[in-house]
C-alpha cells in the first residue's frame, strides 16, 4: 500500500497537513474505529507506522538525490550543514521539552539517558553537538560564527522546539522517534555518501558514523514511550500525523537548502552583471580577445565511430568568458556529429565548407557565411555533405547552464530512433 493511499484510509489529510494534537491540550477526539490500536495491535500499527515513515515523500527530496548522484560539491555541503548546525545544537532542547510535558517519571528517567548520552556523559567534548562543531571546523572549515542562518533554517528549528514545547507526550514521542531519531541511519547514510562523492574524506565523518551505529536505542526509547500511550483515543492517528509532520517539516527544509544552493551558484554571475565593472583590464593581453582564423582551440572531444558514420572532433576557444562558450566543431566530409542534445542554446555558425543540419525533424542545408539556432534540448545533428572539412563555430551558453543545471541521475537508457544513426544525448558531450 503507498503512503497516500494509507493516509486517506486513516483519514489525515495532505501529508504536509498540521497534526490537530499539534499545541492543542488534549488530544481531538475521534469514534473509535478502524485505527483501534487494540484491534490492530501495537505491533501491527507500528508496523503501519514505519512502513509510511519509509514510504514518506521526504526520502525522494532533491538534496537527497543530488547526495545520491554526486552532484554536490564541498561548497554546497558547507552551506547545509552550516545552517543544519542550528537544528543540530537545539536538538537536546527537543528532548528536554518533551521529557518536561511528560506526567510519567519512568520515561522522564529514560529520556534523560538520551540526553546524558547526546551530551557526552562524563566527557563534555564527546557530546553531539561538539563532535558536529568539530566536523564543521575541521571537514568544511566553518566558521560557526559567520552563519547567517535562512528563515527557512529558523523556522525548522523552531517548529520542532514548539512542537515538542507544546504537543501532547504522545504526539511529542512519535514526533521525535518515528518523525526524527528513527530516520536517523537512513538519512545520515545518504548525506555520507554525498560527502565522500565530494572527496571529503571519511576520516572526518565520524559524526555520522556514530549515529548510522548507535541512535536506534534513542529511537527505542521514544518509541516505548510512544506506544504506552496507545490505549488513549486517536492514538493511530496522532502518532501518524505527527510522524509527517516531522517529516514534512524536514522535507521543507532539505528542498528549501537545496534551492538556495542552487541559487548561490548563479549569484556570482548576477553581482557581476549589477556591478557595471568591466571584467577586462584597461589593456587586456591580445591573445585573450582575439582568437584568429586557422588558431586550433583547446581539444574537447573527438568520436569516430565507422558503424554510425561520425567522425567530428571539438575544441573550445580559450577566452575567459563567464556565459558565452565558444568551440570549433569539425566535421569529416561525408561524415556526421552524433545526433545528441544539451541544457545550452546554441548558434552555429558555419566557417568553412557545407552540411545539412538536422533539428528535432527539420533539416536545413548550411553552407560557410550560414547561421543555425540550435534551442535548448532540441535533438541535432550536422552531417558534412562537401569535399573538404565541415567548421562551424558552436556559441553556447553554457556557463549558465552549467551553473543552473542539475542532472538527474541516469534513469534508463536513452531511446533509439534509428540504430546506427541516432546517438543519444550525453548532454555535455560537446563539454
Ligand atoms: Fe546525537
Ligand atoms: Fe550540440
Amino acid at each position: 500500500m503507498s503512503g497516500e493511499a494509507k493516509q486517506e484510509t486513516n483519514h489525515v489529510g495532505g501529508w504536509d497537513s498540521m497534526p490537530p494534537s499539534s499545541r492543542a491540550p488534549a488530544f481531538v477526539t475521534t469514534p473509535v474505529g478502524a485505527n483501534d490500536p487494540d484491534r490492530k495491535g501495537a505491533e501491527a500499527a507500528l508496523l503501519n507506522l514505519k512502513q509510511a515513515q519509509a514510504e514518506h515523500p521526504f526520502w525522494r527530496n532533491r538534496f537527497f538525490k543530488a547526495c545520491t548522484a554526486g552532484q554536490l560539491t564541498r561548497a554546497d555541503f558547507q552551506f547545509f550543514f552550516g545552517q543544519y548546525y542550528l537544528y543540530n545544537r537545539n536538538f537536546t532542547r527537543y528532548l528536554a521539552a518533551l521529557m518536561a510535558n511528560s506526567d510519567n517519571d519512568y520515561h522522564r528517567a529514560r529520556l534523560s539517558e538520551n540526553l546524558w548520552e547526546e551530551g557526552g556523559g562524563l566527557e563534555t567534548d564527546k557530546r553531539h553537538a561538539e563532535i558536529f562543531r568539530k566536523f564543521l571546523r575541521e571537514a568544511l572549515e566553518i566558521d560557526i560564527e559567520k552563519t547567517d542562518y535562512l528563515d527557512a533554517t529558523r523556522f525548522f528549528v523552531r517548529e520542532f522546539l514548539d512542537f515538542c514545547l507544546r504537543s501532547h507526550p504522545a504526539a511529542g514521542s512519535a514526533f521525535l522517534s518515528l518523525g526524527t531519531e528513527g530516520i536517523v541511519s537512513r538519512m545520515y547514510t545518504i548525506m555520507v555518501e554525498g560527502m565522500l562523492k565530494a572527496s571529503i574524506p571519511e576520516e572526518f565523518l565520524s559524526f555520522f558514523r556514530i549515529h548510522i551505529g548507535c541512535d536506534d536505542e534513542h529511537a527505542q526509547t521514544l518509541e516505548d514511550m510512544m506506544v504506552s500511550y496507545m490505549h488513549t483515543p486517536d492514538w493511530y492517528n496522532t502518532c501518524l500525523s505527527s510522524m509527517n509532520y516531522a517529516l514534512s517539516l524536514r522535507h521543507r527544509f532539505f528542498e528549501s537548502l537545496y534551492d538556495a544552493i542552487q541559487g548561490r551558484k548563479l549569484q556570482g554571475v548576477m553581482s557581476r552583471i549589477q556591478a557595471r565593472r568591466s571584467l577586462a583590464p584597461q589593456y587586456p593581453d591580445p591573445s585573450l580577445i582575439r582568437f584568429a582564423s586557422g588558431q586550433h582551440g583547446a581539444p574537447l572531444y573527438e568520436n569516430e565511430t565507422e558503424r554510425q558514420n561520425v567522425k567530428a572532433t571539438v575544441e573550445r576557444m580559450p577566452f575567459k568568458s563567464e556565459i558565452i562558450d565558444t568551440r570549433i566543431v569539425r566535421i569529416a566530409p561525408g561524415k556526421l556529429n552524433e545526433r545528441h542534445k544539451h541544457a545550452h542554446e546554441m548558434i552555429l555558425h558555419i566557417a568553412e565548407g557545407a552540411g545539412r543540419v538536422q533539428v528535432n525533424e527539420s533539416t536545413v542545408d548550411v553552407k560557410a557565411g550560414d547561421t543555425v539556432f540550435v534551442p535548448r534540448w532540441s535533438l541535432h545533428q550536422t552531417q558534412n555533405t562537401g569535399d573538404g572539412e565541415l567548421v562551424m563555430l558552436a556559441f553556447t551558453d553554457y556557463g549558465l547552464t552549467r551553473r543552473a543545471y542539475q542532472n538527474e541521475p541516469p534513469a534508463r537508457p536513452a531511446p533509439r530512433k534509428e540504430e546506427g544513426a541516432v546517438a543519444q544525448a550525453v548532454a555535455d558531450a560537446e563539454e
